[in-house]
């Protein structure tokens, strides 16, 4: 059957879609589509059905938050006897308080916390946070990385010049003021961090890192790099802000942070820590939480801490640990990930597949390792969306810039699957 038969029922929703949500979609992530923008009715464990019935194991895990796997009965009965009992006090509650006492424990910088519904206000509050502290306004930040889609930090995303260029506008509509706050470096390159902030750390509030710069390769930190940040935001009194919303609860459960040893003063956790609800945290030290503490500097939101979404963290959370999952993902990730540069061997085909293994990045190019974001913007994109394709034909959903997400729901028998899929699929691409 083609493709266009057999998703011509997603097709058909995509057209009526898109006659009343702008580009037929609620996030601009979702615009692009391996064919076109796909509409699913249902999804269990590493699997997901679309309204044409086609089964696919899933591997994009909904960019990230479906870390035991979609549907986990546990959690859904835990947030569905959450829900019985209201949906949003709008006032405390104890599963709030029993959720940052588990996080306390667990994330080395979390000696406060704050609930908040999304990554992109947690890193906006984080950055509030800083600012409040310092008293300084500009925010460094890193080529290639995403903070969320927010005017302050949608800032080289993924800029087409030169490092060192000027910053560059994510997209239309971003307020050019916001230009004047922001400096992006190289990633991984710390004697450029060391350059700027002898030049200009007295009016840097923050240095926001991804601890692995997962939206753009899956690259982890050089040895020394986060060391390296630790000690010039140090010497600089400026905070060093760990992006923990991809790393966090997944890489281990204290983050990057635990996993690497720097203790950054301020971190933001989201996507898998609430499993698909619009769960995220603003986790720091005492002394940087201090600001918010005292509510010389505010943040707040209507839908913060509601019943739905903390008894999902605190499921997910008490999942993870008693069932030991985290160990499991990076045994089953790492496997996958060496399966598919195996067959990048094995067919002659170019491909680097890099990464710790709960995630990691495949991207068509003969540069055996990528440090830093222009390396992974040479990658054949042209090439990676074939395989997509390819894969999606033989039941395989992946994520079309290159990230793999591996769940607790995902067995071996579906690695090898999907390994074998994969072999056909890179056996039938076009040779260049
Ligand atoms: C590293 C990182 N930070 C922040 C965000 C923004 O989170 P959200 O989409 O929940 O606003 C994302 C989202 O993909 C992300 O990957």
């Amino acid at each position: 059957m083609t493709a266009e038969a057999r998703f011509a029922g997603s097709r058909a929703w995509h057209e009526r879609a898109s006659s009343v949500l702008a580009g037929g979609v609620s996030s601009q992530f979702r615009a692009f589509g391996v064919f076109h923008p796909m509409h699913y009715t249902r999804a269990d464990g590493a699997r997901m059905w679309d309204v044409d019935g086609n089964e696919l194991l899933d591997f994009t895990l909904s960019q990230g938050p479906c870390i035991l796997g979609h549907s986990h009965p546990e959690l859904v009965a835990r947030v569905q006897a959450a829900v019985a009992k209201g949906q949003l006090f709008a006032g405390q509650h104890a599963e709030e308080v029993l959720l940052a006492e588990a996080l306390q424990r667990l994330i080395p910088c979390a000696e406060k916390l704050r609930f908040t519904s999304s990554g992109s206000e947690a890193a906006q509050a984080c950055i509030r946070i800083a600012r409040a502290k310092t008293g300084r306004q500009r925010i460094l930040k890193f080529d290639g990385h995403y903070h969320g889609w927010l005017d302050s930090v949608a800032w080289n995303v993924a800029p087409p010049g030169n490092a060192g260029d000027a910053p560059v506008p994510w997209c239309a509509g971003i307020a050019e003021s916001a230009a004047a706050d922001i400096i992006c470096l190289p990633w991984n390159d710390l004697d450029a961090v060391r350059r700027t902030m002898d030049a200009h750390g007295q009016e840097v509030a923050a240095i926001i890192t991804e601890p692995v710069m997962c939206n753009q390769g899956c690259i982890e930190p050089l040895p020394g790099f986060l060391q390296g940040l630790r000690a010039i935001c140090d010497e600089h009194g400026s905070a060093l802000i760990f992006d923990e919303i991809i790393t966090g609860f997944r890489i281990g459960l204290g983050g990057a942070q635990g996993h690497y040893g720097v203790t950054p003063d301020l971190a933001l956790f989201g996507k898998a820590l609430g499993s698909g609800f619009p769960l995220a945290a603003i986790a720091g030290r005492e002394a940087w939480m201090a600001p918010l503490e005292a509510g010389r500097t505010y943040h707040a939101g209507t839908m913060n801490g509601n019943n739905a979404c903390i008894a999902a963290g605190l499921a997910t959370v008490e999942i993870l640990e008693r069932d030991d999952a985290l160990r499991r993902i990076a045994t089953l990730g790492a496997a996958l990930r060496d399966g598919l540069a195996q067959l990048g061997a094995k067919h002659g085909i170019a491909l680097r597949v890099q990464g710790p293994g709960p995630m990691f990045h495949m991207g068509f190019s003969t540069l055996a390792r990528a440090t830093e974001f222009r390396h992974v913007a040479a990658d054949d994109k042209a090439a990676y969306h074939a395989f997509c394709q390819a894969m999606l034909l033989e039941g395989v959903r992946l994520i079309e810039r290159g990230l793999w997400y591996v769940s607790a729901a995902h067995t071996e028998d579906d690695i090898a699957f999907t390994l074998a899929a994969a072999d056909r699929s890179l056996a039938g691409l076009p040779r260049t």
